[in-house]
């Protein structure tokens, strides 16, 4: 693993010292708790940081940053929905976590006509920052459209977005040992954050005991994994925030049958620093990405029928991709010299092969207020998984 430089082993050594103050002052913190800090903690976790996180030079690399075929498609959907609308030419987008800006400034060059407002739902007060530039280098002419909010509209009409959200929601882990549901913690040994092994909460033992009953067997004995407890919540703000429209979900998960498969005894937990993955979320806190997959079916309970919402969806990235247009777009990229050739097919390689984000990444929709909604990357599903 490359060395973290002196500066930024000074930052995490700040928030360690946070957290170990925390817990000598109120006791060990749930892995829901301990991950929101290590990822959201103000000036210090890792998305509040000011850390370059996305693209080759960072930590991880998501869709939107390999080029713009994904916006392309994207923007397919966006106005397919638009139209649906009864005033088709005040449709908005709403987007959360735009992480570096790049989608919302591909997409407000793309969007045509374009959105009444672009609003951008984002935690972290740094990435803000980083959004207003890279928009304002993008397209400056289109900057008066975007408004940076704190929580969802009431009464949004359009389109609700987003790519790698879901999957950056704290969990709490869970351990199954002699028929008890256990729950880990960060905890202290010798002043050192050690990850701890306790009874479980009510609340997540009732969650896992759910879960046993939906799949119809009981977890091993030694069975480990993860629970997005925010999931339901999180979702239920953003569909009650909608009025009219259509969300999108995009995201590396399972349905829950596979999620929660007896051979995926570890749990979907992986921590991301310079492009290596690994599985210890105590490696250098506020340092690194720690990250869970998502339970689609979950997503999915969650939305549909609540708020007067209907699933719209569910399919492969690679599935949605190529509905909304991914190859047309491809052809009709001005490719003339060889880097610029291997550098699209790099791209479309990377979005759709099953072994990189093409069947690992899901798009989930949910419609509200459309009579007969769709939209084209759901119209066709090449690969529908059992929810
Ligand atoms: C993995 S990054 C994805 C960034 C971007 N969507 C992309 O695809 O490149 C997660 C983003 O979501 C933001 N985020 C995480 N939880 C959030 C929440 N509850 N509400 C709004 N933004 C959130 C993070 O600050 C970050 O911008």
């Amino acid at each position: 693993m490359p060395e973290p430089t002196t500066e930024t082993k000074r930052l995490s050594a700040r928030l360690v010292a946070t957290l170990t103050d925390r817990i000598n002052a109120s006791g060990a913190l749930s892995f829901a708790e301990y991950m929101e800090s290590a990822l959201y903690q103000p000036g210090l976790g890792y998305y509040s940081a000011g850390l370059h996180k996305f693209g080759a030079d960072g930590d991880f690399i998501t869709a939107p940053e390999l080029g713009s075929l994904f916006a392309r498609c994207l923007s397919q959907n966006i106005l397919s929905v638009a139209k649906q609308l009864p005033e088709r030419d005040s449709y908005s987008v709403l987007e959360i976590g735009a992480g570096s800006g790049v989608l919302a400034a591909d997409l407000l060059n793309l969007l045509e006509p374009a959105p009444h407002h672009y609003l951008i739902l984002e935690r972290s007060a740094d990435l803000r920052q980083q959004q207003r530039l890279r928009i304002e280098a993008e397209c400056p002419q289109l900057l008066h459209l975007v408004t940076w909010i704190d929580a969802p509209p009431e009464n949004f009409s359009g389109v609700v977005f987003a790519n790698e959200v879901a999957d950056a929601l704290p969990v709490e882990r869970f351990r199954i040992q002699q028929q008890q549901v256990l729950q880990q913690y960060v905890g202290l040994e010798n002043q050192n954050l050690k990850l701890q092994w306790v009874a479980a909460s009510p609340e997540l033992k009732t969650a896992v005991e759910k879960l046993q009953t939906d799949l119809g067997e009981a977890f091993a004995d030694g069975y480990e994994s993860e629970i997005c407890l925010l999931l339901k919540p999180w979702l239920t703000g953003l569909l009650e925030s909608l009025e009219q429209g259509v969300l999108l979900l995009a995201d590396y998960g399972y349905p829950r049958t596979e999620y929660y498969h007896s051979d995926r005894s570890e749990g979907t937990l992986i921590c991301h620093y310079r492009h290596r993955a690994h599985p210890d979320p105590l490696y250098w806190p506020g340092l690194q990405d720690i990250t869970a997959f998502v339970d689609f079916t979950a997503l999915a309970e969650a939305g549909d029928g609540s708020n007067e919402c209907e699933l719209l969806g569910y399919t492969s990235q690679a599935d949605f991709l190529f509905a909304s247009g991914l190859q047309e777009f491809m052809l009709a990229e001005n490719t003339a010299d060889l880097k610029s050739q291997l550098l699209l097919s790099a791209e479309v390689k990377q979005l759709t092969l099953p072994a990189e984000m093409g069947y690992k990444f899901q798009f989930m929709g949910f419609s509200k207020g459309l009579d007969n909604p769709d939209i084209p990357g759901f119209v066709d599903y090449g690969w529908l998984p059992r929810l």
